[in-house]
């Protein structure tokens, strides 16, 4: 039955569906997984492989993808763990718009206590899951809802971690709010700001924008046309999931913004030429800040 469904969704898929056989082969018998995909796959989870981009390695040397980046070995969870003094023990975690899971996983087996890693699309989401039940992760929960629902709902987390989601909101300041009130400890913030000079990445000229109260220069990135149907954007697996343009601030003004939201002490991250061989993202006007809450 895996052989005819791998055969029904092309060559490509059938060499990486058939490496995915050999990963799973006496972990999750292929007719019984541990949990049921959603009637949207009709081909069960072999639908979810491979991956976009998280290259998550399962056993025997198989990975969740054939491209993209091992998030096990990515500089965003050393700066986690230098930022937490080389420790997550007893300590929780929250991933916001953590895409296939990776950095959940990788959290959660450097020793968290619990991580939860919240998405939106479904997708992404039971990618996340299947890659959990494939490693054995048991200390990770992944949720399909909207970051800024979600945040509230939630107890606050001792760490939470922002990797490429703030420049996908159109209200930044508002995000930071959110992760400052669902935050005991320490936030690390991986993002693009608007360059001061010319535009990048299809930004707007320099705008001025007040949210709530500050107010912030940067530039507007469009995520999707605002007439986009829900299964449209469903498909944008990296893109913002409610806002259809967002705002980028520039650096001096995120960095006041991460203040304004309550944050007590902001540090930037340097990278030297290891580390940034290690960041596998697109590091034009990316930053990466550390922010606490100290009181
Ligand atoms: C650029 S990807 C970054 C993924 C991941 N954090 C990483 O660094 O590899 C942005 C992710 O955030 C998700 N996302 C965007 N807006 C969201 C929202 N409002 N609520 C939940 N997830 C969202 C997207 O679906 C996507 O998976």
């Amino acid at each position: 039955m895996v052989m005819q469904s791998l055969s029904r969704i092309g060559r490509g898929a059938v060499r990486r569906g058939s490496a995915a056989v050999g990963a799973l082969r006496g972990r999750i018998p292929p007719q019984s997984p541990p949990w049921e995909p959603s009637a949207e796959r009709r081909h069960g989870w072999w639908d979810l492989l491979p991956f976009t981009t998280h290259r998550i390695p399962l056993a025997d040397g198989y990975e969740t993808a054939v491209d993209g980046a091992n998030p096990f070995e990515d500089v965003r969870i050393d700066i986690v763990m230098e930022a937490c003094g080389g420790s997550l023990d007893g300590r929780t975690v929250v991933d916001l718009g953590c895409l296939e899971g990776g950095f959940s996983l990788a959290l959660a087996e450097q020793g968290a206590a619990h991580v939860v890693g919240i998405e939106a699309r479904r997708i992404s989401v039971e990618r996340c899951r299947l890659a959990a039940a494939l490693r054995g992760t048991p200390n990770v929960e992944f949720v399909e809802a909207d970051i800024k629902d979600e945040l509230a709902r939630r107890d606050p987390f001792d760490v939470v971690l922002a990797t490429g989601i703030l420049y996908h909101v159109s209200d930044p300041a508002a995000m930071l709010r959110d992760m400052r009130s669902a935050c005991r400890g320490v936030a690390v913030i991986d993002t693009h700001v608007a360059a001061t000079d010319a535009a990048t990445h299809g930004c707007s000229e320099l705008v001025e924008r007040t949210l709530d109260g500050g107010v912030y220069r940067g530039r507007m990135f469009a995520e999707y046309a605002p007439d986009s149907s829900l299964d449209e954007r469903a498909g944008l697996l990296w893109a913002a999931w409610s806002d259809a343009d967002s705002f980028w601030p520039l650096e001096d003004d995120l960095v006041r913004m991460i203040h304004d939201a309550g944050f007590e002490s902001v540090e930037k991250i340097e990278f030297d030429a290891d580390r940034r061989q290690r960041w596998r993202v697109d590091q034009v006007n990316r930053v990466t800040y550390v922010a606490r809450v100290t009181s």
